[in-house]
């Protein structure tokens, strides 16, 4: 039987993978073995045959043990222990969540209902580094699949509304105390019918700008503004997040000429959806109930959301689509642009195919259950 030793599943995207492993009964057929930096020796979790002692994560030899390792602790981590690992002469499969290890040339960025073919070619080949991607870049290309499949992107700009979530689990904490602060201070004039809203507005511009909001995580206040910057800053002008759009998307594709994609990257007050408005230059002028069919029957979650108020209101924002798998597609049309120019919509939970899913997944790939 199979040993697979998970690290970082007490973490964010560990914990929304170890519960969607269990929500699907994964946990059988392998021996799970858990990890962890700081309590080894103490009692793992029950996910099924009885808790386990956890053992360390930073001894190789007992990394080494295993057959496959999914590793969700980060990328300071992976960049420490994994050519530990492989120097130690270990062969196994290493998933990953965290983007360390994604452009390297023998790793492969997984997310099977996209780039099942280069997952095959690489586990034919040999190959056992299989990282998840950037969120934006993996929710992108779950609702626009159906055109790149097609070869019908010339290319994208994506124009990102980013979750709290993106940024940590601190980060969403901080946002819900700023939310709470910009409440306390505006709750009296808000909750009267006879106060002066200009006055309202006054409160709330202040308590944004006199440094009481908790900010050490994000810089800056994020309830009731954005912040358009994500990441570090590229070369180019750039922001790292706004780098990884072109070199990810044409890495999974496989492409043989890079298709490029590029926009900004802005952080908003959602707590866990990544949403992209995006611009996409088609290779050619084709009619839209073409574009909406090739979309919908890409994979079996994206959604076309049709393009009306209503129906944007109820499935195309992230609170509708928090928690779920869905990937909503809508505000589909035709710009003033030409008719080679669409825009679109898309919505998607940046903690499950913006993260744990793609691992999941490729962790039943390499299983042979998927
Ligand atoms: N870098 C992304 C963000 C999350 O900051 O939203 C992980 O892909």
């Amino acid at each position: 039987m199979q040993s697979v030793g998970f690290i970082g599943w007490r973490g964010m995207v560990g914990s929304v993978l170890i519960d969607r492993m269990r929500r699907e009964n994964d946990f059988q057929g392998f021996e799970p073995v858990f990890f962890t930096t700081s309590q080894a020796g103490q009692a793992g979790p029950d996910v099924g045959g009885g808790a386990s002692p956890l053992r360390d994560a930073n001894d190789v030899r007992a990394l080494a043990e295993m057959d496959i390792l999914v590793s969700c602790q980060g990328g300071d981590y992976t960049k420490e222990m994994h050519p530990k690992l492989r120097a130690a002469g270990w062969r196994g499969y290493w998933i990953d969540a965290a983007s360390a290890l994604r452009m390297k040339e023998d790793a492969v960025i997984v997310l099977d209902p996209v780039n099942r073919k280069q997952i095959e070619q690489a586990l034919n080949k040999g190959l056992r580094d299989f990282v998840g991607g950037n969120c934006t870049v993996s929710l992108m290309l779950m609702g626009m699949q159906g055109l790149f499949d097609a070869g019908l992107v010339e290319w994208v700009s994506s124009m990102t509304y980013q979750s709290a979530s993106g940024a940590g689990a601190k980060n969403m904490k901080e946002l819900v105390a700023q939310m709470g602060g910009l409440a306390d201070a505006g709750r009296a004039l808000a909750e009267d019918p006879a106060s002066q809203v200009l006055e309202l507005d006054r409160i709330i511009s202040a308590k944004l700008n006199d440094g009481s909001l908790p900010t050490d995580a994000f810089g800056a206040p994020l309830a009731a503004n954005l912040i358009p910057w994500i990441d570090s800053a590229m070369e180019d002008g750039r922001t790292r997040e706004e780098w990884k759009g072109m070199v990810e998307t044409n890495k999974i594709l496989g492409t043989a000429t890079p298709i490029p994609v590029d926009g900004q990257c802005v952080r908003v007050g959602a707590m866990r959806c990544h949403s992209q408005a995006l611009t996409v230059k088609l290779t050619r002028d084709v009619p839209l109930a073409e574009v909406e069919a090739l979309i919908a029957g890409a994979n079996d979650w994206v959604k076309l959301v049709p393009n009306e108020k209503a129906a944007t209101l109820a499935g195309l924002t992230p609170a509708a689509v928090s928690g779920g798998l869905d990937i909503p597609v809508g505000r589909l049309r035709k710009m003033a642009l030409g008719g080679e120019y669409l825009t679109a919509f898309t919505v998607g939970d940046q903690l499950l195919w913006g993260a744990a899913e793609p691992v999941r997944r490729m962790l039943l790939i390499v299983l042979g259950r998927l």
